[in-house]
């Protein structure tokens, strides 16, 4: 319905009108709604959130809890969300539909696809929700989700022929405990040289000390003997757990979200192989496995059918020596430990690049009008990490565009320069890797290795490049894919 086309408004009042607003419409016509409408509000503000083992940190969050409530639509639908902003401090923030292919006023980028929402005032997104598949959102400001401020998002295909009796959506995160200041803050202290930076002092602030740890740890670095100290699967620390209560036999979908700002997780259920169904809301060839990786942003579906017992689903922190927990229960047994290592941890841990794509959603790769190579650059020492070796100007962030043309098979060859990992993350569109493997909007990109993906050019607007680990794309490591 043409309604469902109507842009957000907000109470700053201003249209936006991006370069290719003709096109953004046009594209937009595409999209068929149901004509039904979801509507919310989302009040982004200071809360003290309960995480379960008696940790009630002071911290920001939607509606007083993380993760936020989850959303629910039908394909087709269209959301109606209010953000309201009560952050402290004249706080500025917007919310990114992490993986939907909306359009891009709707994005929730400042400053290039909207203006901030102010600290005090609100903003009302609405898109449609085009794509069935499991996603989530947060802030695309700062590193806000790293405090909390997240939730999954889950578009249902009622269509949908994928055998199974129950769902469970389950959500990772490294929890940055004891941030005096704000991880904007902490950020600010580490752009501003960690090279120089005493180890042993204690009067750096316990964020930017744990931050250290956690990328040492990640670089195998032995500075890491402070570190995230909470690893959450839905919102609850290992000590005291999330249950999932069900009976033996049944099959039950897992939506696994990665909403770490730092982590990488080997998720595995004890007792069980996983059926891989989608990666970042997209349909696979099926898949058993042993274990997973799910990198900051990455989204996995996976099929189980329980045994009899009780089983401990286990989020194991890449790196770190730490993991997140939550529990099946289908019958008598007494709990694991809260590091409990199941012997699937062992197994082979698949990765995306292991997966291939359903026929149905496969792109032929032959066909490659353009390709652009996207260098991941930088390094610890400087934290100066970049795309082609530029950071990211947020004063100035229609720099150095990406530049493509509706209508193109666009490649992207992303060649990691450096020795760290990096989620890269493709607004408005999905990817596909290689010629056959599968569809997503984030894909790990491992030190020194290239990843070649594919999409069509079927978006126009302004899109985000960057990498996931957020601490990472606020460096710099991000760039502005536009439409010409
Ligand atoms: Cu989930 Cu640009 O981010
Ligand atoms: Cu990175």
């Amino acid at each position: 319905s043409s309604s469902d086309s109507d842009s957000g408004s907000g109470s700053g009042g201003n249209a936006l009108v991006s370069p290719s607003g003709a096109a953004v419409a046009a594209a937009e016509k595409k999209r068929t709604g149901t004509g039904r409408q979801q509507q919310l509000t989302l009040t982004a503000a200071p809360a003290v959130i309960d995480l379960g083992g008696g940790v009630t940190p002071r911290t920001w969050a939607f509606d007083g809890r993380t993760p936020g409530k989850e959303v629910r639509l039908s394909v087709g639908d269209t959301l109606v969300a209010e953000v309201s902003n009560q952050l402290p401090d004249r706080t500025a923030t917007s919310i990114h539909w992490h993986g939907i292919a909306l359009r891009d006023d709707m994005d929730g980028v400042p400053p290039t696809t909207q203006t901030a929402v102010r600290a005090g005032s609100t903003f009302t997104y609405r898109f449609i929700a085009d794509a069935p598949g499991t996603y989530f959102f947060h802030p695309h400001v700062g590193v806000q989700l790293d405090r909390g401020l997240y939730a999954p998002l889950i578009v249902e295909d009622p269509k949908e022929t994928l055998d199974h009796d129950d769902e469970w959506v389950v959500l990772l995160d490294d929890w940055v405990d004891g941030v005096t200041g704000t991880p904007d803050e902490v950020f600010a202290e580490l752009k501003q040289g960690m090279g120089g930076m005493d180890m042993g002092g204690m009067d750096m602030g316990g964020a930017k000390f744990m931050l250290m740890g956690a990328e040492s740890d990640l670089l195998g670095g032995d500075a890491g003997d402070v570190k995230y100290p909470y690893h959450l699967v839905n919102g609850r620390v290992a000590t005291d757990p999330d249950v999932y209560t069900g009976k033996p036999g049944t099959k039950v979908r897992l939506r696994i979200v990665n909403a770490g700002g730092d982590t990488a997780y080997r998720v595995a259920l004890g007792g069980h192989r996983l059926t891989v169904t989608h990666t970042d809301g997209f349909p696979v060839r099926h898949r058993e496995v042993d274990a997973l990786l799910v990198g900051m942003g990455e989204r996995y579906d996976v099929l189980v059918t329980l045994g009899d017992g009780v089983f401990p689903l286990v989020a194991l922190a890449e790196g770190k020596d730490a993991n997140g927990l939550a529990l099946v229960r289908t019958g008598s047994g007494s709990a694991p430990k809260a590091t409990v290592r199941p012997k699937e941890l062992d197994g082979v841990i698949t990765t995306a690049s292991q997966l291939r794509a359903a026929d149905d959603v496969r792109l032929e790769s032959a066909k490659t009008d353009v390709t652009h190579r996207i260098e991941l650059t930088g390094g610890m020492d400087k934290y100066n990490w970049a795309i082609n070796g530029t950071p990211f100007d947020m004063n100035d962030t229609e720099a150095n565009p990406i530049l493509i043309e509706e209508g193109q098979r666009v490649r992207l060859d992303f060649v990691n320069d450096t020795d760290m990992w990096h989620p890269m993350h493709l607004h408005g569109h999905t990817y596909q890797l290689g010629a056959s493997g599968p569809r997503k909007d984030t894909s790990i990109v491992l030190p020194r290795k290239k990843l070649s993906v594919f999409f069509d050019a079927d978006n126009p607007g302004q899109w985000m490049l960057h990498c996931h680990n957020a601490y990472h794309g606020e460096a710099g490591m991000m760039a502005n894919v536009a439409y010409r």
